[in-house]
């Protein structure tokens, strides 16, 4: 299975930046066609610039958002449905992810009703997963990501419709990286526990999150069960982001 390199743009960048980024992206896949052998591209911006970035994209890489609302239609001020998103040609959306568990107290069950919206409207849903520091020093983290699949994947999930993003919350933007080994362990596990949760799930995409860039992507590409990486501060870059997929 082919690498998917995800870029969370998260709400970064004027509207000039993103398109820059995209086309940056673009050119510099375009300069090296070789980085499509082993991986699938896919860009997420904030809402506003995904229309505009979208109109710079090629075929070669798919367009996201980082969220969507738990319910289909009508009066829930500041909600995107995924209709709204599939209607705007996104391919993904990232659900779950630590910062809106962290900063919007997301719960499983609420990540599960918007991963059900997005699968609904045929979007393959991003559902993060991972530990705090210190739920790691208690050595508890399988436990938390075990929660966190069964309270969040929804129901006839397959490896089409969802892909895994283990992200640890302690290696977000932190310059911290878990070890090869970690992740190595961390991924087998979530393989494992998929077996109950999801069809075909020996080919489910299991991502890792967390300070990914140019200079480590190669070994944690190369620890089985990666299956790609989704990439914050590193994919505001082309040049990093390009750099990632290259040392897969
Ligand atoms: P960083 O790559 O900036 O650590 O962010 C990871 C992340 O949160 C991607 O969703």
């Amino acid at each position: 299975m082919k690498n998917l390199i995800a870029g969370n743009w998260k709400m970064n960048g004027s509207m000039e930046a993103a398109l820059d980024l995209a086309k940056n992206i673009v050119s510099g896949i375009q300069e090296n066609p070789d980085l499509l052998k082993n991986n699938d591209f896919l860009v997420c911006p904030p809402y506003l610039h995904l229309a505009p970035v979208q109109t710079e994209l090629t075929s070669a890489i798919s367009l996201g958002s980082q969220d969507c609302s738990p319910f289909d239609k009508g009066a829930y001020t500041g909600d995107v449905s995924a209709a709204m998103l599939k209607d705007m040609n996104c391919d993904y959306v990232i659900l779950g992810h630590s910062e809106r568990r962290q900063y919007y107290r997301e719960s499983d069950m609420l990540i599960k009703q918007k991963a059900t919206m997005a699968l609904e409207q045929g979007l393959i849903a991003i559902i993060c997963v991972g530990e705090t520091e210190q739920q790691r020093e208690q050595g508890i983290e399988q436990d938390v990501v075990r929660t966190q699949l069964i309270g969040s994947i929804p129901e006839g999930a397959s490896a089409d419709t969802i892909v895994i993003a283990y992200e640890p919350v302690w290696a977000i933007g932190t310059g911290k990286v878990a070890t090869v080994e970690d992740i190595r362990v961390m991924h087998a596990f979530i393989r494992n526990e998929l077996k109950d949760l999801a069809k075909t799930s020996n080919k489910l995409r299991i991502l890792y999150g967390g300070s990914v860039k140019p200079s480590n992507a190669a070994e944690i590409f190369a620890a089985e069960n990666v299956n790609g990486a989704l990439i914050g501060g590193a994919s505001l870059q082309a040049h990093d982001f390009l750099g990632i997929a290259d040392a897969s």
